[in-house]
């Protein structure tokens, strides 16, 4: 269908991640919301809280009164019932609420997800979508991330997410299967690590995965220490200054060897002319993004390679959703169903 001139539209990237979804409007809005939804878990939670659903941070704080569903899970769309189908659908219906869109107005939306769900999910992220926008397409994260940072060319893109590592090979067009892969190992599971890590370094420490998780967003970081990390916990119940350098670094570099190996192959599928270029024009984005040194390790890691430069974007938070932004505004909605799958119009 054809947008009438004097129609409003009113255009959203969203970047759908496991830990969190951003989303951002053609009218300057931006918003964050943490990927989970809860349901009570009986008629008492529904009594206090006076609702059937919580999306966001109120449903992890309020999560003893909640079962919690995150809709997704290593990269792709969680579909083992009903009800993960549902949270993701809530969720994404509070983020195109988030974005007010007034009474009448045409929504159309670019919606960035894992790799791994663009290449598998693409049905049923449709059909989610389906009534919430007017017209919506589905594409793969890194994808958007690249086009919001105009590196179309020669480039490769590392997103570190939560759930996976994704890499995306940018050779001039719109990257296909054979240029995307998924590492399963995001932030979650560098998480876990630290938590057994720290754990199995101070008997007695209390330590959970959220606790693991700000201590990693914190003070990440990979190779050598410029200072003791020191942290105050609590061990067998009696406050502690705890050093958790070791663990950190330790923990924080088990994704190194994966990105570099990954980096390493997908050269290959660039032309040897531009490999060089390539080379010199990696991104790392997402939340890992963050990991202090870890661009520098992995130009250190690929030097055999030749020169090679790793940049980080500004907004680690927003800039698939900018991406995803971009080219909604650059390409008018009717010709989106060429560049990924579209529902509507
Ligand atoms: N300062 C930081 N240092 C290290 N890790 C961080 C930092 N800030 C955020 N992270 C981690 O980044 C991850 C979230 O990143 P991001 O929002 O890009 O993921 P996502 O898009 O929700 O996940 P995915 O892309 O896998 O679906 C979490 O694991 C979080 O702990
Ligand atoms: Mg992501």
């Amino acid at each position: 269908m054809i947008t009438k001139k004097t129609e409003r539209v009113l255009l959203l990237g969203i970047d759908l991640g496991t830990a969190r979804t951003a989303v951002t409007s053609n009218r300057q809005f931006r918003g964050l919301v943490h990927s989970v939804v809860g349901y009570p878990k009986d008629i008492i939670g529904v009594k206090i809280l006076n609702r059937t659903q919580v999306i966001g941070s109120e449903a992890i704080e309020k999560r003893a009164l909640l079962d919690l569903y995150h809709p997704l899970q290593d990269g792709v769309l969680k579909e083992a019932s009903d009800r993960d189908l549902e949270a993701a659908r809530a969720l994404l219906k509070q983020v195109v609420a988030l974005a007010e869109p007034a009474p009448g107005e045409r929504v159309c939306g670019i919606v960035g997800v894992p790799a791994r769900a663009a290449l598998s999910n693409t049905g049923q992220l449709l059909g989610i979508l389906d009534g919430l926008m007017d017209i919506a397409m589905v594409v793969s994260a890194p994808f958007m991330v690249a086009y919001g940072q105009n590196r179309l060319h020669n480039a490769i893109i590392i997103d570190v997410g939560a759930g996976t590592i994704d890499l995306c090979a940018m050779r001039g067009t719109i990257p296909g299967p054979e240029s995307q892969v998924s590492v399963f190992k995001g932030g979650h599971y560098i998480d876990g690590l630290l938590e057994s890590a720290l754990r199995d370094a101070h008997a007695g420490l209390h330590m959970d995965r959220y606790l693991a998780q700000a201590i990693k967003e914190r003070h990440g970081f990979v190779g050598e220490a410029d200072r003791r990390v020191i942290v105050p916990l609590r061990i067998h119940g009696k406050p502690a200054e705890v050093d958790v350098t070791d663990s950190i670094r330790i923990t924080c570099e088990t994704i190194v060897g994966d990105i570099v190996e990954s980096i390493k192959r997908m050269l290959l599928l660039f032309d040897p002319e531009n490999q060089s270029l390539a080379l010199a024009n990696l991104v790392l984005a997402g939340g890992g993004s963050r990991i202090r040194g870890l661009g520098a390790m992995i130009e250190a890691q690929l030097k055999d390679y030749g020169q090679a430069r790793v940049s980080l974007v500004d907004d680690a938070d927003f800039a698939g959703a900018e991406g995803a932004l971009k080219l909604a505004t650059e390409l008018p909605p009717e010709y989106w169903d060429q560049i990924g799958a579209v529902v509507g119009g």
